[in-house]
């Protein structure tokens, strides 16, 4: 054999492994039982944010009906009251324990006094512990917009939106995370957004709250690499039929229930997913876009399709477009 041929065997036969091993690994990921994900008990619950609507309710319902004890952290008492009694009717003498507690996630928290609430919750859940925790609750904009407009216009709406989407993420996870590392067992789901894939001009602060929690969510991982029975996973739906997107169902927007259903049979297949077949190929797209285009053509892309939305949107309102016609302190 020449030296050129036993080159060409050696690189046909690397190229090979590789391929197979590049093929493999996510098909078994997908294909081994997954069983032992999801260890309903007496003494593991599961807290679900923002569980009173939309994906988080959906999650509630799933997590009880495989028989979760549910810890639901929402804003309004009386719909935390209502969803509770909707679980025990719809799941009857089979319906697990469920606690709810008022909370809202939008409060500066200085001195982490308020969320010393959800502490002493935790603890009333003793000798039980916390098994899954499902960081769901977040909030976007009515409409998409400049930055200036939501500055002037709403600027607590500004803290509110870290407060919820970013901090609550952080709070709830800083207070499972030790428990899950000492006991080597846990999941915790942050729901992100694909909007997380590339900076969205005019959904600035929602599209950088979510990169920030699908960045946290990776460094989990990264840093729990030793601890191989907690599951961390960043989920980042497109649209769903929710209160948030005001859209109906239809085959690319699926109900909360079954994007729930989906996400939920993806968890522990890999650390970060679109959760629905459709979302997964437009994830898929934009990230293709992103590596051989640059991120800047998806971002000019929304860009473009957003300002189209907002146009018809103060057409249809009627109200003072703060952008074009600026209101200019004096
Ligand atoms: N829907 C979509 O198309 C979509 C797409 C991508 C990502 N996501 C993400 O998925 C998650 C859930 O969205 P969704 O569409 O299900 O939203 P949703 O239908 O608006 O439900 C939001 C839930 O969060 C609660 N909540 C809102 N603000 C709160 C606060 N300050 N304190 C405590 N609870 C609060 C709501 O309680 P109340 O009932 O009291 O308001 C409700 O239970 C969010 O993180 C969102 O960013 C949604």
């Amino acid at each position: 054999m020449s030296p050129i041929e036993i080159f060409g065997f050696i690189s046909f036969w690397f190229i090979l492994i590789r391929l197979t091993i590049w093929a493999f690994i996510p098909l078994w990921r997908h294909l081994r039982p997954i069983n032992s994900i999801w260890r309903p008990s007496a003494n593991n619950w599961a807290i679900v944010t923002g569980g009173t609507d939309g994906i988080g309710l959906a999650y509630c319902q799933h997590l009880a009906s495989i028989g979760y004890p549910l810890l639901i952290i929402s804003r309004n008492y009386d719909k935390l009251v209502t969803v509770k009694d909707q679980l025990k009717q719809q799941f009857g003498i089979k319906c697990p324990p469920i606690r709810i507690l008022a909370f809202d996630f939008s409060i500066n928290d200085i001195d982490g006094s308020h969320y010393r609430t959800i502490e002493d919750e935790i603890q009333q859940l003793r000798p039980g512990r916390v098994d899954v925790l499902i960081n769901n609750v977040g909030v976007s904009f009515a409409n998409a917009d400049y930055f200036t407009v939501i500055a002037h216009r709403s600027p607590d709406l500004m803290s509110k939106m870290i407060n919820v989407n970013v901090v609550s993420a952080l709070m709830m996870t800083r207070m499972v995370w030790n428990e899950m590392l000492e006991q080597n067992r846990g999941i915790i789901l942050n729901i992100g957004s694909q909007s997380a894939l590339n900076p969205i001009p005019l959904l600035a602060l929602y599209s950088a709250t979510k990169a920030f929690v699908d960045y946290f969510t990776h460094t989990l991982v990264i840093e729990s690499r030793d601890h191989s029975g907690v599951i961390v996973q960043s989920v980042l739906p497109g649209f769903v039929a929710t209160k948030m997107s005001h859209l109906r169902p239809s085959f690319n927007v699926p109900t909360a229930d079954v994007f729930v259903r989906s996400a939920m049979s993806r968890v522990g297949r890999s650390n970060r997913t679109f959760g629905y077949w459709w979302h997964t190929i437009i994830g898929i797209v934009y990230e293709f876009f992103n590596h051989t285009l640059g991120s800047d053509f998806n971002s000019r892309l929304a860009f473009n399709i957003l300002h189209s939305y907002r146009v018809k949107y103060y057409r249809y309102k009627k109200i003072r477009d703060l952008y074009n016609d600026p209101i200019i302190d004096q």
